[in-house]
């Protein structure tokens, strides 16, 4: 199959879908992969790198659609590139549809297969394709949190880890999987107070058979978010329901209730945000602030570490864009999962 890797043109992205290492793979397995100029370089991959692989570079983004069928990259496509996208074209990437009505609008009018990567399913559940992000984007979500409480950034100005005979910050995170889990570690290595609200009671119990004491684990109900948010130094909002439009559990009063100087990191802001305050922003301009708590609503965290992330993310895609160059994404159970639209049908519930 022609396989083309653009460049991604979000604003700061800086990932790219695959290593030179996966495109070796993939060409050595008969496929014609397409890369587009400097696409890895912000990764820190040469197109040199990609050529030695089996790549052909191309120069622009228009050629690079023409010639492939299979477009694998990172984040969904922006308005600037709807135009290079057909009927013929099997889109991987993250979507995100449930956030997005232009897109999916685009994708239904053109007759576009559009498989996105974070509602590949396995027979357990799980999402073995938006897991790898969410761990970066969990981790740095407690760094990027506890760096907001610094006085320069309009912060309580609270050390996370507290000092001896200070208390440490208070860590509030709604939403205990992989984002959830991944923010807890991070925070209780930097010695914050940590509760954890999940929906699922099983994964309270996964939290207190991990953490024991040391991670307070709440049942989500409104009145305890409310409560909780009230002393919460930092707030990480983490839920999913996969496929779905987030659930805004996060309400204006909650917000209206929390200190001023807290921070509120809502990282399922690409599922369009838990928060009813909570709206998109990017690395040039990541926060902004609603009743003087700092709002930080980053749809591509990752990005920031681009170099780790590319190589987790290429390390994990890689045997799914094999099976769909393989023709195989219409009778593989978790791949037919992650099929969102196909000959302008929508086939995911937003
Ligand atoms: N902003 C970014 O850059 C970025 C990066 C990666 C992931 N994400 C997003 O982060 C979010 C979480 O991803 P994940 O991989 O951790 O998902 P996950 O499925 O592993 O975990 C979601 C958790 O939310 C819980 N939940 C659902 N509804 C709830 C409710 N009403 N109250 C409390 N808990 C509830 C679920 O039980 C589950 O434990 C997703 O929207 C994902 O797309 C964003």
């Amino acid at each position: 199959m022609n396989i083309g890797i653009p460049k991604e043109i979000k604003a700061s992205e800086y990932r790219v879908a695959l290593t030179p290492r996966a495109v070796k793979k993939l060409a050595d397995m008969g496929n014609k992969v397409y890369v587009e100029k400097n696409a890895g370089i912000n990764s820190g991959f040469k197109d040199i790198e990609y050529k030695e692989s089996g790549a052909t570079i191309v120069s622009s983004a228009k050629q690079l659609y023409n010639k492939s069928k299979l477009i694998v990259k990172v984040k969904e496509p922006q308005k600037h590139e709807y135009d290079l996208i057909n009927k013929d074209h099997i889109l991987f990437c993250y979507l995100h549809l449930a956030a997005d009505k232009s897109l999916t609008k685009m994708l239904l009018n053109r007759g576009t297969t559009g498989i996105s990567f974070e509602t590949v399913q396995l027979p357990d559940g799980s999402l073995p394709l938006l897991v790898p992000m969410s761990r970066v984007a969990g981790t740095l979500s407690s760094h990027i949190a506890s760096n907001m409480l610094h006085k320069d950034k309009g912060g309580l100005g609270k050390l996370i880890c507290g000092l001896p005979g200070v208390k440490p910050a208070k860590v509030l995170i709604i939403g205990g999987g992989t984002v959830g889990l991944s923010a807890c570690e991070a925070a209780i290595g930097l010695n914050a107070e940590v509760t954890v609200v999940d929906i699922n009671t099983e994964k309270l119990s996964f939290f207190y058979n991990k953490f024991g004491g040391k991670v307070k684990t709440l049942p989500s109900y409104p009145d305890i978010i409310y409560r909780e948010c009230k002393d919460a130094d930092i707030l990480i909002g983490a839920v999913l329901i996969p496929g779905s439009k987030a659930p805004k559990i996060i309400k204006k009063d909650y917000i209206k209730n929390m200190q001023k100087g807290s921070v509120f990191i809502d990282v399922a802001i690409d599922q369009g945000g838990s928060g009813e305050t909570s709206r998109p922003t990017t690395h040039d301009d990541p926060i902004y602030t609603v009743n003087e708590v700092i709002h930080y609503c980053v749809t591509n965290i990752p990005s920031l570490v681009a170099v780790s992330s590319t190589k987790y993310l290429s390390n994990e895609i890689l045997p799914y864009v094999e099976m769909i160059a393989d023709g195989k994404h219409e009778t593989h159970l978790p791949l037919k999962k992650g099929i969102n639209t196909k000959n302008g049908k929508l086939l995911i519930e937003l």
